[in-house]
């Protein structure tokens, strides 16, 4: 009778561990491996992900966030529009809180974004400007915000997605704001006036599409061949909002060398792979390889020296709000399970150099 229970006692836990397994294969495994901020430390490599900051609050996002991450970003809180209320105010709430957060766990903190055609204040796109009184305006921004963050935070997103789709050229975008009321120029004027606000910051071009050998990515080379020939930036910022399957090749390896040779660094800013809804262990698993090739891509080439995901738990993710049907795009679950993707990241760190 006793060992009649105790078989249907050992049966009924294997039982749990097996149908836990089969719905989270990897959490145990996982468990065992050093956080990926360990193994990027032991290589001088930065892992980062991008800030929701209304959910720092939240202790297993902050403790996620903190464990595995050796860089962070905010996702909207450097903004304009987030911390720019009016003309003449500047609310730092946010930014201060991230920046103790950042200081507090010894990570790298990066600017996102000084200027931009989205996310602007209304007051500054509902106002009549002459050039003078927008660059008076952008300057003003550009050395408030650089200085009042001086020492906390080591790379600014000076000017994000100023290139234009439109081929055969991509000239500077034609319908954004500060063309219209400044200039094309006014991405020059802007790593000018970031260049004065703080010496010692890593000044990043950034935008999206430009990580392969297309028009747009011809178009931002010799924009930022321009601006390191005045000694105006330092580095370019991939993106890298990709499709699921989406692999780091030859074309991405020909254009980091060509930026290399000009003496710029890159670092991938916004990664995330998305999936066509529901997400099914293939599909994950082919989202997995995806984050593979660009960690062993980003190791292997010597001017990357981070890579950074809009983010890290498909709890909080751009990806289903703007991409319909789509989603899943990070390398931890809803619930802060880690999915095929971190393992995938994981092993590639840990890989001998
Ligand atoms: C996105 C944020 O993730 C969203 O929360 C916000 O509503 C819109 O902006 N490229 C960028 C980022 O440079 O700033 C964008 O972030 C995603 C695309």
């Amino acid at each position: 009778m006793l060992v009649q229970r105790s078989n249907r006692t050992l049966l009924t836990g294997a039982l749990f561990v097996a149908a836990g397994l089969l719905m989270n294969p990897r959490v145990g495994h996982a468990a065992e491996r050093p956080p990926l901020r360990e193994l990027a430390e032991q290589r001088g490599f930065r892992i980062g992900a991008a800030v929701a900051m209304p959910l720092l609050d939240d202790d297993q996002y902050r403790q996620t966030l903190s464990r595995e991450f050796n860089l962070c970003v905010a996702e909207n809180a450097f903004k304009m529009e987030s911390l720019r209320p009016a003309r003449d105010r500047f609310d730092f709430r946010q930014v201060d809180h991230l920046c103790a957060f950042a200081q507090t766990n010894r990570m790298k903190l990066r600017g996102h974004t000084l200027v931009w055609h989205q996310q602007m204040p209304w007051w500054l796109t509902h106002g009549q400007w002459t050039r003078d009184e927008a660059l008076g305006i952008m300057k003003d921004h550009i050395t408030t915000v650089m200085q009042h963050c001086k020492g906390k935070v080591y790379a600014w997103d000076v000017v994000n997605e100023a290139i234009s789709d439109q081929g055969p050229n991509n000239p500077i975008r034609p319908d954004s704001f500060w063309t219209k009321v400044v200039g094309a120029d006014y991405v020059e004027k802007a790593f000018e006036f970031a260049r004065s606000a703080d010496p010692e910051a890593i000044l990043y071009y950034n935008d999206y599409s430009n990580e392969d050998m297309g028009s747009k990515s011809e178009a931002v080379f010799q924009l930022v061949k321009r601006l390191k020939a005045k000694g105006l930036v330092n580095a370019v910022g991939w993106q890298c909002h990709l499709d699921s399957g989406w692999k780091a090749g030859a074309a991405q390896a020909r254009n980091a060398e060509r930026l290399a040779k000009l003496g710029l660094d890159i670092s991938i800013t916004e990664l995330d792979f998305r999936i066509t809804l529901p997400a099914t262990p293939k599909k994950l698993q082919t989202q997995a390889e995806s984050y593979r090739s660009v960690m062993r891509f980003c190791l292997s080439q010597p001017n990357i020296k981070a890579l950074v995901m809009w983010g890290f738990t498909d709890k909080s993710s751009w990806i289903p709000i703007f991409f319909k049907g789509a989603g899943a795009a990070l390398i931890f679950d809803e619930q802060y399970q880690p999915k095929p993707a971190y393992e995938a990241l994981s092993e590639e760190l840990t890989k001998a150099k």
